[in-house]
């Protein structure tokens, strides 16, 4: 069988890479295996999609269905790990247009304080029929925090006590105002897990819930993730894809590459590479290290940012996501003036001239200096971006491992979070 996904890249040899990086690998795969590593007590997610409660997936389910069933609009509140990996995931397996009727439209909030946006929201609800999950981790982040205040008092104001059975809370088991709220309102919950950090949430209810009501097929989407967990548990960075990467991108970053750029020419994967941006910035950027994540959408940013890409400051790698496969796509007509002189590409689809565009990108690319990584994802469905997501959170953990951080930390993010409940006066912040 083809591999779900094959990773190639253009700068250094596997012997060199080996030579390099194969013994500290080998060391940070058993620290890992023994949960010795820093940050050991956030490994939960590895064992994810093999270990998942079976009780739970079928609650999500069952919850899926509930919502779809009584909701035309779906409003999931979150903020970073908690909405990245279900729009994430829902943008790269819906239709461009066209949605199914039988879907509920779902859209997010609470990943931003614009008042615009949130008066909109309340205006597009309309008097379609309505349902909110709310996602926090912490239970207490103030984005998502004042959207779902102003969307309860919504819910309560529209259905009254019915409102109830309309909203998810997803959180901590115990901890946090929105833990307290929900066992008080007694909303449907879901947990956490303790061992799972926000931004590798994706296969736990936080994403698989969203996921699930839009209609998207969960299991496919774990099964995906459960084949990459078999096959990225071997130690050795020959067999193992995704410390190949991890292990690249150190190389790169060493001789002085420190800006990542993920390259799709998939228009409906650009949320993912805001998922992998969260991933690896979140997770690599600390103690004054880390490789910056950026991300391009071709051939669109061919016309912006690709003239940097070919020509600026030679600091960039780019890592291209290609899928072998699509499920659409669309002749070239021929015309008999032939005006706009395309003939010549007649005896081609769109998808074809796609895959040519992506490989004369690369060619150009490598020519001007930037070196390549290069993936191939077998197909865009929910098998295979299971295993992508998966295949990411290996890699991203263990190039975090390599480059001396703890992976699963964010001490950053607080900065920022002091200054606004100073400026805002939170009571106790005030100093
Ligand atoms: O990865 C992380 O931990 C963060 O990005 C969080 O997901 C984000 O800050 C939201 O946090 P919470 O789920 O606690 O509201």
């Amino acid at each position: 069988m083809t591999k779900p996904l094959i990773m190639k890249q253009t700068h250094i040899s596997i012997e060199q890479l080996e030579k390099q990086f194969g013994e500290q690998i080998q060391q940070t795969h058993e620290q890992i295996e023994a949960g010795t590593s820093i940050g050991a007590e956030f490994l939960g997610w590895r064992h994810l999609p093999s270990e998942i409660d079976q009780s739970e997936l079928k609650k999500v389910k069952e919850t899926a269905d509930h919502l779809r069933k009584l909701a035309e609009v779906v409003v999931v509140i979150g903020v970073g790990g908690s909405y990245l990996g279900a729009k994430a995931v829902q943008d790269a397996l819906s239709p461009y247009f066209n949605k199914n009727d039988n879907d509920p439209e779902v859209i997010f909030a609470g990943q931003n304080l614009s008042g615009a946006y949130m008066k909109q929201l309340l205006q597009h609800i309309g008097d379609k029929e309505a349902a909110v999950i709310v996602i926090s981790k912490s239970g207490t982040t103030t984005e998502p925090a004042i959207a779902f205040r102003i969307l309860l008092e919504y819910m309560e104001n529209r259905y009254g006590t019915d409102a109830n059975e309309r909203i998810v809370a997803i959180t901590d088991k115990s901890k946090g105002a929105l833990r307290e709220l929900a066992n008080r309102s007694g909303f449907t919950t879901f947990v956490v897990p303790d061992d799972v950090g926000g931004r590798f949430s994706v296969l736990t209810p936080v994403g698989l819930l969203p996921i699930a009501v839009s209609g998207i097929d969960i299991m496919q989407l774990l099964e995906g993730a459960k084949d990459a967990m078999e096959a990225y548990t071997v130690p050795s960075l020959s067999e193992n894809d995704a410390y190949q990467y991890a292990a690249v991108r150190n190389y790169l970053l060493n001789e002085g590459y420190n800006i990542e750029i993920l390259a799709s020419f998939t228009p409906n994967f650009a949320t993912f590479h805001e998922w992998w941006k969260q991933l690896f910035g979140e997770s690599e950027g600390k103690d004054g290290k880390g490789i910056y994540p950026a991300s391009v959408a071709y051939p669109t940013d061919l016309h912006s940012l690709g003239q940097y890409v070919q020509d600026g400051r030679r600091e960039i790698f780019e890592t291209f996501v290609q899928f072998a496969e699509t499920n659409e796509d669309c002749d070239i007509p021929t015309t008999e003036d032939n005006l706009d002189g395309l003939n010549y590409l007649s005896d081609k689809t769109m998808n074809e001239i796609n895959d040519v565009t992506l490989q004369a990108t690369m060619q150009a690319h490598q020519d001007g200096g930037v070196p390549l990584v290069h993936l191939t994802v077998g197909n865009q469905d929910a098998y295979h971006i299971g295993y992508t997501i998966y295949f990411f959170e290996m890699a991203c953990t263990m190039s975090a491992y390599l480059l001396g951080v703890n992976p699963f930390d964010q001490p950053g993010v607080e900065e920022y979070k002091k200054n606004i409940f100073r400026m805002l006066e939170k009571p106790g912040f005030t100093e």
